[in-house]
C-alpha cells in the first residue's frame, strides 16, 4: 500500500528542521546502503550522531507517535531511527534498488525487518527540479514529490529510485517500519476497515453494528499481529 501522510511535520517542526539543516555536516551517503544499492546510490547523508540529525530524527519520531493515520496504516512494531539525506550538485540521484530486507538497529542487538519504507520531505518542490521518488507498483510507476512536511509510506518490497536533481537541493528524512502485521495485503485490509469504521461512526454515531465490526477488526488484528 502506498499512502501519503499530509502535514506529518508541523510548520514549527519544519522551521526548526530547516534551521538545523542550514549548517549541517553532510557526508557521503553510501554508508547505509547494501552492496547492490551502493552501486546505484549517489547522494549525501547526515552522520547519525550530529546534532542536526539527532534533533530531526527525534522530531520525526514524535510526529509519528502523534499521528493516528500512521498508527492505523502501519501498525508499527519497531521504527528504524530516521536518517536525513540530500540530493543535488554532483551527488544527485539514487538509481533503481530494493532496500535491504533486514537492518541492524543502531547500537542495539535487535534487527528490524523493513516492511514499510517512509520518506518525509524536508524541501518544497519549488526548491529543486527532478528528484521524484519513483516507486514501481503493481498499478504502474508512481512518481512522488510532496510539499515539505508531508510524507509517503510504501512497501519495503518495491523497486524504487530517486531521479536526478538538476537544480537546487532536495532534503528528506527516510526510515523503515517493521509492522506487527507482516503482510502488506492484510495491513491494507485492516487499514481500509478501520477508516470505513471511522467514517461510519462519524456519520451515524456508534451502533450495535459498528461495535460488532470493531470487534471483527480487533479479532483480525489479534489473528494476524505479532507484538
Ligand atoms: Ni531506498
Amino acid at each position: 500500500m502506498l499512502l501519503t501522510l499530509p502535514h506529518l511535520l508541523s510548520p514549527a517542526d519544519l522551521q526548526n528542521a530547516r534551521q538545523q539543516l542550514a549548517s549541517a555536516p553532510w557526508a557521503d551517503g553510501s554508508d547505509s546502503a547494501g552492496p547492490q544499492a551502493r552501486l546505484a546510490k549517489n547522494n549525501e547523508q547526515l552522520p547519525r550522531d550530529c546534532a542536526a540529525a539527532q534533533a530531526i530524527s527525534a522530531m520525526v519520531l514524535a510526529a509519528l507517535d502523534r499521528s493516528a493515520l500512521v498508527l492505523t496504516a502501519t501498525l508499527p512494531k519497531r521504527v528504524f531511527p530516521p536518517r536525513i539525506n540530500r540530493y543535488g550538485g554532483a551527488a544527485n540521484h539514487y538509481g533503481d534498488h530494493v532496500d535491504a530486507s533486514i537492518r541492524q538497529m543502531p547500537g542495539r542487538r535487535e534487527r528490524l525487518r523493513t516492511d514499510i519504507s517512509c520518506t518525509v520531505f524536508l524541501s518544497d518542490p519549488e526548491e529543486y527540479d527532478g528528484g521524484e521518488l519513483c516507486i514501481a507498483d503493481t498499478f504502474g510507476e508512481q512518481q512522488i514529490k510532496l510539499p515539505a512536511g508531508h510524507a509517503v509510506i510504501y512497501p519495503g518490497t518495491s523497486v524504487h529510485q530517486v531521479r536526478p536533481v538538476t537544480r537546487g537541493h532536495r532534503m528528506a528524512c527516510f526510515f523503515w517500519i517493521e509492522s506487527m502485521v507482516r503482510s502488506d495485503e492484510q495491513r491494507r485490509l485492516l487499514y481500509e476497515m478501520d477508516m470505513a469504521l471511522l467514517r461510519l461512526r462519524g456519520q451515524h454515531g456508534d451502533s450495535p453494528e459498528t461495535v460488532a465490526l470493531t470487534g471483527t477488526y480487533h479479532n483480525l488484528l489479534r489473528m494476524w499481529a505479532d507484538t
